[in-house]
């Protein structure tokens, strides 16, 4: 990415896991990156998503990440439990969409899950919502396009973080041990991956879905 002025990026959930990993990535570039917490803009909250809108206005990237839903079988979720994860996962970002401004040749990233392409029976909500809002953006790079910005939807397997270390426990330690490559992802792993595309500004990516999960996933597109 050209970067004789200094460029912006926004990153959501930019305060721990993968978004605070993305922010070191980018401030490394040279970015003046926006790190929000969920006090700067909480996802579920539509009005909370507008007031964000309304103060950044605009921005060459935008990494789209939240908290995660809990995990949780289909006759356990409450009506509010869908109504919650529906603005977090879904609306919140497509209303973000709508008021922010992504600028010429920019990237919008879409730190979203693996379980897009094999959903999960434990995990729903995410499994659900997720993939709704992955086929907005595929829609929407295509609109993108003609001003040079490009879509790119990261599907992360288990990262280290403590989204992971809170949905497995002291177990967390036996599970690695039984994925492929013995071990969940390191945060910098996702952040160098958008690091690399934006660096070498590789364009014609856009209205991908890259699986990153250490080769768990076992489908083949
Ligand atoms: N880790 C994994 O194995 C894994 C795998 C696939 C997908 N994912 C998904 O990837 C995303 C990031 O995961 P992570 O592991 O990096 O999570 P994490 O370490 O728990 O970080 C979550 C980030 O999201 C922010 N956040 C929480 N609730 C929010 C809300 N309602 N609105 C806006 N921001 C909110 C948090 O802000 P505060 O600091 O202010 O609380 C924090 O910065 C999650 O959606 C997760 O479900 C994770």
């Amino acid at each position: 990415m050209e970067m004789s002025i200094k460029k912006k990026a926004v990153v959501l959930g930019g305060t721990s896991g993968m978004g605070q990993a993305i922010v070191e990535a980018l401030s490394a570039l040279g970015f003046s990156v926006v790190a929000a917490s969920k006090k700067d803009i909480d996802t579920s909250d539509l009005e909370s998503v507008k007031r964000f809108a309304r103060k950044e206005q605009h921005t060459d990237i935008l990494v789209l990440n939240t908290g995660g839903p809990p995990a949780k079988q289909f006759f356990e979720i409450t009506e509010t439990e869908w109504l919650t994860y529906h603005n977090q996962l879904f609306l919140g970002f497509c209303v973000l969409l709508k008021e922010l401004a992504v600028k010429r040749n920019g990237y919008i990233f879409l730190i979203s899950t693996h379980h897009l392409r094999e959903p999960s029976a434990k995990l729903v909500l995410s499994s659900a919502y997720r993939l709704a809002f992955a086929s907005v953006l595929k829609i929407l790079s295509k609109s993108y396009a003609a001003q040079n910005i490009t879509c790119v939807t990261i599907a992360p397997g288990p990262i280290k973080t403590a989204r992971l270390t809170a949905l497995k426990g002291d177990g967390l330690k036996e599970f690695e041990k039984t994925l492929p490559l013995g071990r969940a992802g390191e945060p910098r792993e996702v952040a160098d991956l958008i690091a690399a595309i934006v660096e070498h500004d590789i364009k014609y990516l856009n209205g991908v879905i890259i699986n990153l999960d250490g080769g768990l996933s076992n489908c083949l597109f």
